[in-house]
């Protein structure tokens, strides 16, 4: 009895810590700021990329010791690309022994998919469809960067594209909001971890804001213009759900967006981010994009730039200098306003208290520590266990897979076979090149079988570009497919290990042509000449167009770029030590010319279905292609089977306060255990705005020895049916839905129900 009174008295002490350490936080915050220059506030918005060897001697070049003389007087606030426990701690002796207050600096860096161990790209992760090893492979990535001394990553980059042509698709969740939403709060949760102020979580940062996965015809840094109705329903919710996990930076993003720059954009910065949803963190540019408004014509020069920059809700100057420059005498002119300023830094300080910064600006230095996590076998079995679930199994006939152990002549075949760099994909910063297992060598690891192996198209040509140098697949030189094809005629089952190099997708890496880059198709196809039993093993960091595959060869095998031991993961999946599950987060187009292609696309006033006379041309569609994907988003196979029963609703209507139970009974009717994803999507078949003809609003992954069955069962109440309307509210509306649920987004197990 006594401790069912004490309950309610140990919850108000809970919350009342809680809020005394933010509200101390605040104090401290408001104490530090009490007692700054204006000079010294500036410094906090002012970011440095990594400029020298701090660990070596003071630089000498003139622009170098200025900003060595800045970080000395505590006249910056945060660096990026600066790494390792030695090279950070040297930074912050600088800052915080030298400086009159000595505010520590907070050290950011691209943690996008793996520090120094390469878990697989977002993209590929996102296949998983699986939240808890997406959470933990964010875990486990800022265990290793924070272990390098690193405090805060870029990531995660949460902007949904419909367009395989742009580069950054692999760095996202894909087309869809919903997926894209519980993926984003997946990964902040795994960074930020429940304690910020421990030294193995990292503050993290939702990106791009906003809507650079729309940039026009899929071409990098492009213009973008998109409705109300596009950038509440489909680009804003994953950003969203980032501020509802607890995110605490945001980054904005290079394109305009109806006009306006996003690092000026008030409507997105402070009205929505910063005024709606409430958020406390800060908002740092992405790089130069403060400078870059004087290239899209909208800043005069780099002083206007940082008037509209720190008007427009920027809180953070990532490499402009502009800041650090003008801010002070835009100050003087009244063109910006100290309240502006003051809770600029205000945002960035808490950040720093919050890391525990303040309580130890070397809390993150611990050389044994960077020595004993830095590739330890714990992440090095987490980016497996990831790489395992991100495989996607698109075509699988007469059961060519999975290989036989033994006896077998297998012939591996392609540039990407014994290649150790590309499957480390685009954001590999931190990692030694060609660190990766190839799938040669992880196949030799088998050793029942003869192996032969025949690069065919070698990657030649290095080009050096930006920080990596990077190769082309060969245009040129084709001479290595007749060996290929010999190996490939004498061969039982022949592997072809095509798709893009490692930096044929990422920033800066548009294409218009989605084929299989250089000689690949060539050598793919002579092969088939001599052998049909090929099974494509595809690594890309981006949908490409598999027509002529999927119509010709008897199984393929979606494998992304796959981080540090992509050939692992893949030859457990080849052999079936791993039964693949994962689903598709993109559509794959039939053709280029479709794009943008996506799932949840509006009826039209014309619709009409693939294939379907519809008696005449006058309605949506093409003249030279299907209107649908190759292979739908949602699509994934597995080397078992499983049947979906019909879905049984608990009530076939609702009104607002109730909800109905939408529940199907799934069962592995194969021999071998796998995993299913049944998804759920819903029509809303009339509104005050036009809706899309189905949306994902709810999944559940299931993993089912032979013979079992289990009962999934799906929440609906009016918080799924909600969407942003032409009146630019969110609501929900009376009328009647359609429910589907299935295992990919072009199921028709469906039924319908009410909302009153
Ligand atoms: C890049 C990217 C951004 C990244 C930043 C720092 O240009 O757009 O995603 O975090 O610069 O490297």
């Amino acid at each position: 009895e006594i401790m069912k009174n004490l309950i309610p008295f140990i919850a108000y002490l809970i919350v009342l810590s809680c809020q005394n350490s933010k509200s101390d936080v605040d104090l401290k915050v408001k104490n530090l700021l009490s007692q700054m220059t204006l000079e010294e506030k500036i410094g906090q918005m002012n970011q440095y990329n990594g400029f020298y060897d701090a660990t070596g001697p003071a630089p000498d070049g003139e622009d170098q010791k200025i900003k060595y003389e800045n970080v000395k007087n505590g006249l910056v606030g945060s660096m990026l690309n600066v790494r390792g426990v030695d090279e950070v701690r040297a930074f912050q002796k600088l800052a915080v022994e030298n400086s009159r207050l000595g505010i520590p600096i907070i050290f950011g860096f691209d943690v996008i998919h793996g520090y120094k161990t390469v878990f697989p790209i977002p993209l590929a992760e996102s296949a998983s469809w699986d939240l808890d090893i997406i959470e933990m492979s964010a875990k486990m990535s800022a265990k290793e960067a924070s272990a390098a001394g690193l405090n805060w990553t870029f990531a995660p980059m949460v902007d949904i594209s419909r367009d395989a042509r742009w580069g950054r698709v692999m760095e996202g969740a894909g087309e869809d909001p919903y997926l894209g939403s519980l993926i984003a709060a997946a990964r902040v949760k795994g960074f930020q971890g429940s304690d910020l102020s421990s030294y193995e979580t990292i503050a993290s940062t939702a990106k791009h804001f906003a809507a650079y996965g729309f940039s026009e015809s899929g071409r990098d840094y492009n213009t973008v213009d998109i409705g109300m109705n596009t950038l509440h329903n489909i680009v804003l919710p994953p950003f969203k759900a980032t501020v509802d996990a607890g995110v605490k930076t945001f980054m904005n993003s290079f394109n305009d967006l109806n006009g306006i720059p996003a690092t000026a954009d008030k409507y997105l910065q402070r009205e929505i981010l910063k005024g709606d949803w409430n958020f406390d963190g800060f908002v740092v540019s992405d790089w130069g994009s403060l400078r870059e408004m004087i290239d899209h014509g909208f800043a005069r020069d780099r002083k206007h730039a940082g008037e509209l920059a720190l008007n427009g809700g920027s809180d953070m100057d990532m490499e402009s200098y502009i800041y650090i420059d003008h801010i002070k005498e835009l100050l003087d002119e009244g063109k910006v306003k100290i309240s502006q300023i003051d809770d600029a830094v205000r945002r960035i300080l808490k950040v720093k208290y919050e890391l525990g910064l303040f309580d130890d600006p070397y809390k993150y230095l611990d050389n044994e520590r960077e020595k004993n996590i830095t590739g330890s076998k714990e992440i090095l079995d987490a980016t497996l266990e990831v790489a395992n679930h991100s495989i996607v199994l698109l075509k699988n006939e007469g059961n060519i897979l999975p290989l036989k152990k033994n006896d077998q002549k297998i012939a591996i075949i392609g540039p990407l076979a014994d290649d150790k760099n590309s499957p480390l994909g685009n954001w590999r910063t931190a990692a030694e090149n060609n660190s990766a297992v190839s799938v040669l060598e992880a196949m030799r690891e088998y050793k029942g079988n003869k192996i032969s192996h025949a690069k065919g198209v070698k990657l030649v040509n290095k080009i050096p570009a930006g920080f990596h140098e990077e190769v082309s697949i060969n245009e040129t030189d084709k001479t290595g497919i007749l060996n290929a094809k010999k190996i490939a005629k004498d061969a039982d089952v022949v592997i072809m290990v095509l798709g893009e190099y490692g930096f044929q997708s990422g920033e800066g890496r548009s294409r218009t042509n989605l084929d299989l880059p250089g000689f690949q198709q060539e050598l793919l196809e002579e092969g088939y000449k001599v052998n049909k039993n090929i099974v494509l093993v595809l690594m890309n960091g981006r949908p490409l167009i598999l027509n002529w595959h999927n119509e010709n060869l008897p199984a393929i095998v979606e494998a992304w770029h796959l981080g540090s031991l992509s050939g692992t993961a893949i030859s457990n999946v080849l052999y079936g030590d791993f039964n693949p599950g994962g689903k598709l987060p993109m559509s794959f187009p039939r053709s280029v010319g479709q794009l943008p292609l996506y799932y949840n696309y509006k009826s039209t006033g014309r619709p009409g279905a693939d294939g379907e006379d519809a008696g005449s041309v006058f309605w949506s569609h093409y003249q030279d292609e299907l209107n649908s994907p190759l292979y739908p988003f949602g699509y994934g196979l597995s080397y078992t089977t499983f049947s979906i029963s019909e879905i049984s609703l608990s009530s076939d209507e609702f009104s607002n306060g109730e909800s109905i139970n939408a529940s199907v009974s799934v069962s592995n009717t194969g021999n071998i255990k796998g995993r299913e994803v049944i998804q759920l999507y819903i029509q809303d078949k009339f509104a005050s705005a036009t809706r899309p003809v189905r949306e994902l609003k709810g999944f559940e992954t299931v993993d089912l020895e032979p013979g079992e069955s289990k009962t999934v069962e799906f929440i609906i109440n009016e918080k799924l049916l909600e969407f942003y309307n032409g009146d630019n509210k969110w609501v929900t509306e009376p009328g009647e839905f359609n429910v589907f649920i299935g295992n990919s987004s072009q199921t028709t197990n469906s039924t319908s129900f009410n909302f009153r």
